[in-house]
């Protein structure tokens, strides 16, 4: 059993610096040159027990946080000085195809290979995190992720509560369950979930945060391989109160307009980012609550404290806020309305196997389910016909607008905003909608269920500008 519930401080990401800068001769513009080593380290989780054994980005896990001004160009050099190939993605860019993270585009032990990003992309939360064929969920599960965000002066001018780690933190929520010993337990083997009974945040069990009364913004990120969340905020003292905060960004950057709540499902790799203002709580402690069976969680995946996420611990000192919240965050740029299912995909699993339309990712020859005209925008409408399971739907290179949902329908929050995941829920139908630009490239779409993902139930679009 672990016992130390809120008795750690979250831990926050170191920001990755840059190992050098150079000038792109032709446009004269800086190039920011960075260099991860991906490697072992150990963890100790269990006081008492052996140190988890895991692999990270530079040795840590959650990995570095990247902060890149939008319009940065960066090259990352990922080294691969663990035991294990690697394919490197970097979730919600619309990256080339060659520096995408291909499942199979893997990276040997004692190879290198250099990631080319542009970050054209308004301001935003993304993720690195492995992609390498079958090994997706235990390279990830095991350490192999983190934060990256794009900032853009758009978003600074708004006087949101800023500052990395301080009034701007990231909390990446994952879900894990350890051996007797201590060591993390496999997740190879498993064909349908690993759920985990030990909740973290920010790779530390179940911490706490000491904070002022005020404002601060939440970037979350559910990093899980099988969990979904359904969070919600309350007094310590009163747990069954939920309080309201502001949803101010999705996946894929700033809402229109803030969307208030008090509770926020969220599914594997959905990042949403919050303000909470905790400055009518000064001497109190909030804590940060999972319910119940959250999507496909069943009552037997729940364990004595996956309940809880974290506590916030308000200090009583007064303090001067000067930050805001907007009453208009931005202008979404929402693809124009279309009609017409340009295609159908179906999530299914037959004869134990995880399948979209039938096919899964290593049938290499009908893989390609779609063909895309470069600049379209299209409908895609997915559907879950697997019985008891839910799948968080990605699609690589695009941000898209969730149309429609059978059952629960569109939560309002995520209308507000533009998405790469999409919690495709027992049993329902979703349709989303994306221009697909800039690039001709043949992108993954998938499960996000790692484990899903990594059984096959992932497969390929091709956008192309070429006939026939
Ligand atoms: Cu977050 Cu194809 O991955
Ligand atoms: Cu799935």
């Amino acid at each position: 059993v672990y016992d130390q519930i809120y008795q750690v401080a979250l831990p926050i990401p170191p920001v990755k610096q840059p190992k050098h800068i150079v000038t792109n001769p032709v446009t004269g513009k800086d190039i920011w040159y960075y260099e991860v080593d991906i490697k072992a380290f150990t963890q100790q989780v269990y006081p008492g027990k052996q140190p988890a054994q895991l692999v990270g980005y530079d040795g840590i896990s959650p990995g570095p946080t990247f902060l890149i001004p939008r319009g940065t160009e960066i090259v990352v050099r990922f080294i691969n000085n663990a035991a294990i190939e690697n394919s490197v993605h970097l979730h919600g860019s619309p990256s080339r195809a060659p520096f995408d993270g291909w499942a199979e585009d893997v990276t040997l032990p004692g190879q290198y290979k250099d990631y080319y990003y542009p970050n054209f992309q308004s301001a935003r939360l993304l993720w690195y995190h492995d992609h390498a064929m079958q090994h997706t969920a235990e390279n990830a599960y095991f350490g192999q992720a983190g934060a990256y965000i794009v900032t853009d002066a758009a978003e600074d001018s708004l006087g949101l509560p800023s500052g990395y780690g301080t009034f701007d933190v990231p909390l990446i929520l994952s879900s894990k369950i350890y051996n007797q010993d201590g060591t993390l337990q496999s997740t190879e083997g498993e064909d349908t979930s690993v759920w985990g009974d030990i909740i973290h945040v920010n790779g530390q069990p179940w911490p706490f945060l000491n904070v002022q009364p005020r404002k601060y913004r939440f970037r979350f990120l559910n990093s899980a391989i099988s969990r979904s969340f359904a969070l919600y905020f309350a007094r310590s003292t009163a747990l069954d109160a939920k309080l309201p905060f502001q949803v101010i960004a999705t996946d894929s950057g700033l809402t229109q307009t803030p969307v208030t709540t008090s509770e926020l499902l969220i599914s594997i790799a959905e990042r949403y980012e919050i303000v909470f203002d905790f400055t009518s709580y000064a001497g109190q402690s909030i804590d940060l609550r999972n319910l119940p069976e959250a999507g496909d969680v069943g009552a037997d995946d729940d364990y004595a404290n996956t309940d809880k996420v974290m506590r916030f611990v308000v200090s009583n000192t007064s303090v001067t806020d000067t930050s805001v919240v907007p009453a208009s965050l931005r202008s979404v740029p929402f693809p124009p309305a279309s009609t017409g299912i340009d295609h159908h995909f179906r999530f299914h699993r037959t004869d134990s196997e995880w399948r979209i339309n039938g096919i899964g990712f290593s049938d290499v020859e009908n893989r390609v389910l779609a063909k895309v005209p470069r600049g379209k925008v299209e409908l895609w409408e997915l559907e879950n016909s697997s019985g008891g399971w839910s799948h968080p739907i990605h699609v690589h290179l695009v941000d898209f607008k969730v149309v429609s949902r059978t059952g629960r329908g569109v939560e309002p929050y995520e209308a507000a905003g533009l998405k790469d995941v999409v919690w495709l829920g027992k049993g329902e139908t979703v349709v989303m909608e994306a221009h697909y630009a800039p690039w001709d490239g043949v992108y993954m779409f998938h499960c996000h269920n790692l484990i899903h993902e990594d059984q096959d139930m992932m497969a390929a679009f091709n956008v192309t500008t070429l006939e026939g």
